[in-house]
């Protein structure tokens, strides 16, 4: 019968291991050899890379790779991505080789406003809550004033501070809303240091305004945090050609290509199930990019999944349309980004994606990251209304198939030749390499 443990985090990183392999793993030792194979030899960073989080025992180690090619605004890109799916990176490179040799992407970032709201409860008179907040407004910016001052200087601070009432959601509730520019940084720990600045004021305030009754001036803080929904914070990618030049395949027109390829974007944009694979491809690109800038992918994900629901139905953050005789397919999707603090200034391999991406700005990271998500988005669908997904999945799946055979390194190489004529399947390498071993 296992028991709780208390006071883990206090344990050694030996201790936890000794303690987790006998609780849970039989004290298999070769389970004890995995967790130490990831550990790094340099020590200092290995520390580096525990410190980053709580009960560390090993590191998890994702594929860094490089999709080369990608010309945004006329500058060719390299771009990182750390992703664990085979295909994900392949089609990325293909999409931006095929744009490439058109024009390439274009990008523009529309607008770059955070959120974030001071959630409170007000038992009383709205029009007093008013005329409170009105003369509220100018002592929560002079209170924040020392949090806001160095991000004033880089150009970014309050851009707006709002009274919201949501009194018929929540009996009483209501809002300080607020609007932040956070210029590089992708602001979380701003936002929230003012938030919870702008909740002690209102507090403390209200508490000692005349006008309120004894029970109006006692507001309750329900919390203070910042929004990962930030529909203000969009950028825009783009491809266009003319519909002549779209297709690479001899077997399509270009007309008859973008007919089909805009008749698959609908079905995104109408039917929900179709729609989220459809993102869901959409976020291989960028998660990829995002976690290999060391970016909070689940804010990301949470933010672009919120938005795909706008409209008040899942819909795809992609479209196409034909104008003109020119085909355009383009995204645009909210991204809340940092170059600067958080993992970006301490994780070698971040660190070294940024150099790779020219030390890009936030504005900057968002188009790529843009186009990484408009790029895979492409190959995706130009596979699923062409040959289908799996040829090219499954190609790129085997060397995961022959690496679960513990194929050797002959064994693979045959095998690989192999099958750029044949169709890969689980069942069918695994006879393959039956074959090669007799
Ligand atoms: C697989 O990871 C992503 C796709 O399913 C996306 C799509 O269907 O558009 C291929």
């Amino acid at each position: 019968m296992k028991e709780p443990i208390s006071g883990f985090s206090k344990l050694s990183k030996e201790e936890k291991i000794k303690w987790l392999t006998a609780t849970y793993l039989n004290d298999d030792s070769k389970a004890i050899e995995v967790l130490k194979q990831y550990w790094n030899k340099d020590e200092k960073l290995q520390q580096l890379h525990e410190e980053f989080t709580e009960n560390t025992i090993s590191n998890y180690y994702l594929p860094f790779g490089i999709a080369p090619n990608f010309l945004i605004n006329n500058e060719l890109f390299a771009i990182p991505m750390a992703i664990e799916e085979s295909s994900v990176i392949a089609a990325a490179s293909k999409a931006a080789k095929f744009w490439g040799s058109r024009g390439g992407f274009k990008t523009e970032v529309i607008d770059t406003i955070k959120v974030g709201q001071v959630h409170f409860i007000y038992k009383g008179s709205e029009e007093k809550l008013e005329l409170f907040f009105n003369e509220l407004e100018p002592k929560l910016r002079a209170a924040a004033a020392p949090l806001t001052k160095n991000m004033e200087k880089r150009g970014g601070g309050i851009k707006s501070i709002e009274l919201r009432e949501r009194t018929t959601e929540v009996e009483n509730y209501y809002q300080l809303h607020c609007n932040f520019e956070t210029v590089d940084s992708m602001g979380a720990n701003f936002i929230n240091s003012c938030l919870e600045k702008f909740a002690e004021v209102l507090e403390k305030e209200a508490a000692i305004w005349e006008d309120f009754n004894a029970e109006e001036r006692n507001i309750e803080i329900v919390m203070s945090i910042l929004s990962n929904y930030v529909p203000e914070c969009i950028v825009r990618a783009e491809v266009t050609c003319p519909l002549k030049e779209l297709s690479d395949d001899k077997n399509f027109s270009g007309e008859h290509f973008a007919e089909k390829f805009i008749r698959a974007v609908k079905i995104a944009e109408t039917e929900p199930f179709r729609a989220v694979t459809h993102n869901k491809g959409i976020m291989n690109g960028i998660d990829a990019v995002v976690l290999a800038t060391g970016n909070d992918f689940r804010a990301i994900e949470a933010g672009v999944h919120a938005y795909a629901s706008k409209d008040g139905q899942y819909s795809s953050l992609t479209h196409a349309k034909i104008e003109d005789g020119i085909f355009r397919f383009w995204i645009e999707v909210p991204l809340a980004l940092g170059t600067v603090g958080g993992l970006t200034s301490l994780h070698p391999l971040v660190k070294l994606a940024m150099d790779i991406l020219g030390q890009p700005n936030a504005r900057k990271l968002m188009e790529i990251v843009a186009v990484a998500g408009l790029a895979q988005n492409f190959a995706a669908v130009k596979s699923l209304i062409t040959t289908g997904i799996q040829k090219g999945h499954m190609k790129m799946h085997l060397m995961n198939i022959l690496n679960q055979h513990n194929a050797t390194l002959e064994e693979k190489a045959s095998l690989i030749e192999y099958y750029k004529t044949n169709v890969v399947s689980h069942s069918d390498v695994a006879t393959q390499l039956e074959k090669l071993r007799k």
